[in-house]
């Protein structure tokens, strides 16, 4: 028989429900809140309150495109953290009393292991899924991780940010140039028109399989700032040359690590996960890479990379098979490392 599990996840500004039969897809609904962009950032008390608008709609389209009554339900799997506190409690309350309604289990969900499952999440015959173990390099907002995954509960982080995660390098090289938030997106366009060697950027020397952006941030800023003072149309002059080579030097210092993790495990089976896993220049390098280093590779579709419930749902699929149901006195995390 086939279980349906419906997913909530709502650690951001996004909110969204999705529908998995088992691990196909049949509904993802994402309700942005676009409130944020006027601030240049995620307003926390916003996002919650945006939440509770939407929570509702968002699950009743998500039923209804998935075409299943609720009944239909075998168990409502949510985002317990990490993510805002605020935002993630309307997720949590949420499904806690719906579940309870309906008289089926929940299930926890750590959001940076979902974004990871999410290539297990089936939307076409033949589709080519990681097989065990292999690399997964996360890279959003708030993480970037290469975590070895040796199952969908066993993962281990081989190397993570020693300070600012790559999507924040993103954002906040777009906010320097004026860029409206999220600037990730922002610089991926303006980048495909420039040249990234026009600029250089200092790699930052970390050991091991470990990040560090913030070095790159102060770098790219103080490189602005200098310019400003003899020509104050630099950065519009050369927007496209500077998103370029900012995020040449990111995807380097990225790609460059999870060489070295790949030829130190010895896996070849890598994929990549998150926001930033939208950006087409990643895409195209990583292409490039696994040519290069014989590696398989997985890259998740566009609905996929950023913040959504069906990545929540299929994680909460494979809890749903061990039988790992949480308790109606759980309460939701802000921080955790995996
Ligand atoms: O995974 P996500 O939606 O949320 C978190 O869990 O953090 O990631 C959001 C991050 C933002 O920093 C955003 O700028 C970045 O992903 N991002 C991109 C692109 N699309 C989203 N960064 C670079 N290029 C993109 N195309
Ligand atoms: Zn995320």
């Amino acid at each position: 028989m086939s279980i349906y599990i419906l997913g909530i996840e709502s650690s951001c500004d996004d909110t969204s429900a999705a529908v998995l039969k088992d691990q196909q897809i049949l509904s993802n609904i994402i309700a942005n809140q676009s409130i944020h962009q006027s601030f240049g950032g995620v307003v926390p008390e916003l996002a919650s309150r945006a939440h509770q608008q939407n929570i509702i709609p968002v699950v009743e389209i998500a039923l209804r495109e998935a075409k299943i009554r609720k009944n239909q339900l075998n168990a409502i799997a949510f985002t317990r953290g990490p993510g805002l506190l605020g935002s993630l409690l309307v997720g949590t309350s949420f499904a806690k009393s719906f579940a309870m309604g309906l008289g089926i289990p929940i299930i926890e969900v750590n959001h940076l292991r979902a974004h990871i499952l999410s290539h297990f999440v089936k939307e076409k015959e033949g589709q080519k899924m990681p097989s065990f173990p292999f690399l997964c390099l996360t890279v959003s907002g708030g993480h970037t991780q290469i975590v070895k995954v040796s199952s969908p509960s066993k993962m281990e982080i081989l190397g993570t940010t020693i300070d600012d995660a790559a999507g924040e390098a993103f954002d906040k090289a777009a906010k320097i140039m004026g860029l409206p938030y999220p600037g990730g997106p922002q610089i991926d366009k303006l980048a495909a028109k420039g040249d990234p060697l026009r600029f250089s950027f200092p790699e930052p020397k970390i050991q091991g399989l470990n990040y560090s952006f913030s070095g790159l941030k102060t770098s790219f800023l103080y490189f602005i700032r200098d310019n400003l003072i003899n020509d104050q149309n630099f950065i519009e002059k050369n927007k496209s040359d500077l998103a370029a080579s900012i995020q040449y030097t990111i995807i380097k210092v990225l790609l460059s690590k999870l060489k070295r993790a790949s030829r130190e495990s010895g896996i070849k089976e890598i994929a990549i996960a998150g926001g930033v896993s939208a950006n087409s220049g990643l895409r195209k390098s990583l292409m490039e890479t696994a040519s290069k280093e014989k590696w398989n590779v997985y890259i998740p579709s566009f609905q996929f990379t950023t913040d959504n419930a069906a990545m929540i749902a299929i994680a909460g699929y494979f809890k749903y098979l061990d039988k790992d149901f949480a308790t109606q006195d759980i309460t939701p995390y802000a921080k955790s490392k995996l």
